[in-house]
């Protein structure tokens, strides 16, 4: 067993287990700052960490974090912003605007001052900073292959100092790549069959519904 703090409250674990796993053990009740219960992929579960003997505080993802004794915890809530940044997609006509659009909704991202915040705030471990300048040199598709498996936890937002939102960026360059892609010929062709009838969905079948 390890002995922790989280939330401020002292608390014992096994030692094998996750933070998120440490607070249910003791007895807590999570109704925030939890998605996907340990999958990895919510990005809910932001925490900050300081181990024991240590000054720094890391970001972390309470569900992908062992427990260490003696390790603080403090969960992060979910932040907005006074400014979100709104835009339609399909409004940017062909992939020629690509490049005009981004630099409309998310001016600030031209502005990085190479700091590496986001890089250390990331809990996936993504190169956020190069994903953010490769969006500014009009990489697009590199771009979006650096935030492949961004989960959306905000935490290089909150670290970044320009305001840049660096997933949000990721995100908004995803959005365009896709918007502008050929679909999978797989999808296409199932969507074919769907509509000329030559493939049938009965909704009734078993395992149609999820279950209630
Ligand atoms: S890129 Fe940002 S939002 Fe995405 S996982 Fe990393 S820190 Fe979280
Ligand atoms: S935190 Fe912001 S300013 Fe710093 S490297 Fe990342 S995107 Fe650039
Ligand atoms: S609970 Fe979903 S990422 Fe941790």
């Amino acid at each position: 067993m390890v002995r922790l703090s989280i939330e401020g409250r002292e608390i014992e674990a096994p030692a094998n287990c996750s933070i998120l796993q440490a607070f249910v053990h003791a007895g807590q009740t999570l109704v925030e700052g939890v998605g996907c219960m340990g999958q990895g992929v919510c990005g809910s579960c932001r925490v900050m960490v300081r181990y024991s003997g240590e000054l720094e505080v890391k970001t972390e993802l309470a569900c992908e974090t062992l427990v260490a004794d003696g390790m603080q915890v403090a969960f992060l809530d979910y932040f907005t912003r006074s400014a979100p940044r709104t835009y339609r997609i399909e409004e940017m006509g062909d992939s020629w605007q690509a490049l005009r659009m981004m630099r409309e909704v998310f001016p600030e991202a031209s502005h990085c001052r190479h700091c590496s915040g986001c890089d250390r705030a990331c809990p996936k471990g993504l190169d956020v900073q190069r994903g953010v300048n490769l969006a500014v040199e009009g990489k697009l598709a590199a771009s979006s292959q650096v935030f492949d498996e961004c989960v959306m936890c905000n935490l290089c937002t909150l670290a970044c100092p320009e305001h840049i939102r660096p997933n949000h960026l990721g995100l908004f360059v995803r959005r365009m790549i896709a918007s502008t892609s050929l679909r999978p010929a797989n999808l296409i062709r199932r969507l074919q069959q769907i509509e000329s009838g030559e493939m049938k969905i009965d909704l009734d079948a078993p395992n149609a519904h999820p279950p209630r």
